[in-house]
């Protein structure tokens, strides 16, 4: 029988919500305490999910017995609270994208590897049999290039933090991490970026600071080239994502939300494995209970690269001109 593991929040808004259902159908787990600015948000959660409620990570870090902290909070929140709860040993999950600039997500890595606490970043993608099997099938192909779009409308209100660039950073950074974060697992190391991005479509959007459309050039590590669109625009609907690579034999490998295939389809085959793979709480909760760190396939460390890739994009926007990734180490 497997200890129980006592879970705490930060922040328990839209995706915390998802965690905590997902956690409170799971044996041997515990949610312990949870905590949110927003006080009515917190007690609406505890009224749910149980625990205790608090508006002050510390305190509640002090108060409470913790095995694992979940923090769920926009880019431009994550710093102290994640290096004081990995120095205080706690297991940390942390929602994608880890941090909006990269000093921050460097100072907290440090301390999660200090500590020797085990980590995990919401790139939920990776833990599907899709993802498994395009990446098993990748390993040992020549890929030529990379084709991402993710194109989508502008989540919440005026008021929300995803439409401010100095918040959210924009579409790349937030939401299209997940695309970029899933080329960097099934294509490998992505090592310089240029990122040319417009204002066209969404003007009359108030509070609306991030761009509303971004193209960002990839150069592998492989040799391979790449690229990325995203769109903020299609607020009436419409949009969605795909990748394709581009390989060896002259077909395509496209991936889609759950799906992959081969274009032209006789040209080669990918083994979708049946059955249920892990979800990624039941991976981290595992990893917890059995110390198995390979149940985790983004720790800290692998998340803040992508965070960095998308960051670096950013700069090169602003300045013009391509910019390399940082290696991350
Ligand atoms: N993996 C996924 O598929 C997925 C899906 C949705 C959101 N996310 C990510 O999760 C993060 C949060 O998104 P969301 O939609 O839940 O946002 P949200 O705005 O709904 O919730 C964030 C919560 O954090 C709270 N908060 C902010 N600073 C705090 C602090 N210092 N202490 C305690 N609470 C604090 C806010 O009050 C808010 O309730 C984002 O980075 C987003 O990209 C991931």
């Amino acid at each position: 029988m497997s200890h129980s593991v006592k879970v705490g929040f930060v922040g328990t808004g839209g995706i915390a919500n998802s965690h905590l259902r997902n956690l409170a159908e799971m044996e041997n787990v515990h949610i312990a305490a949870l905590c949110d600015i927003d006080e009515a948000r917190v007690n609406a959660a505890v009224e749910t999910y149980g625990g205790h409620a608090y508006t002050d990570y510390r305190r509640m870090f002090d108060e409470i017995d913790l095995d694992a902290v979940y923090f769920c909070l926009p880019p431009f929140a994550h710093a102290d609270a994640e290096i004081i709860a990995a120095a205080r040993g706690f297991h940390l999950f942390v929602q994608k994208p880890v941090v909006l600039e990269l000093e921050t997500g460097i100072r907290i890595a440090e301390t999660i590897q200090k500590s020797g606490v085990i980590s995990c970043v919401g790139y939920q993608g990776r833990y599907s049999n899709v993802a498994t099997a395009t990446r098993d099938f990748l390993k040992d192909k020549t890929i030529g290039m990379v084709a991402c779009h993710r194109w989508g409308g502008v989540p919440g209100g005026p008021s929300h933090w995803w439409r401010v660039m100095e918040k959210s950073g924009g579409m790349l950074h937030e939401q299209a991490t997940h695309q970029l974060d899933m080329i960097r697992y099934t294509a490998g190391e992505i090592v310089e970026v240029y990122k040319i991005d417009a204002m066209k479509i969404n003007i009359d959007q108030e509070n609306h600071t991030i761009p509303d459309a971004e193209v960002v050039t990839l150069q592998f590590e492989s040799g391979a080239v790449g690229y990325i669109s995203t769109s903020a625009a299609l607020i009436n609907g419409g949009g969605g994502s795909r990748t394709d690579f581009i390989i060896e034999g002259h077909c395509i490998v496209q991936l889609g939300w759950g799906e992959v295939r081969i274009v032209p389809e006789d040209a080669a085959t990918i083994e979708v494995p049946d059955g249920q793979a892990l979800s990624i709480d039941e991976a981290f909760i595992q990893a917890i209970q059995t110390g198995d760190r390979s149940l985790i396939r983004s720790s800290y460390f692998d998340g803040l690269k992508s965070a960095a890739v998308s960051i670096a994009a950013n700069q090169s926007s602003h300045e013009h001109r391509p910019v390399r990734a940082p290696a991350i180490s």
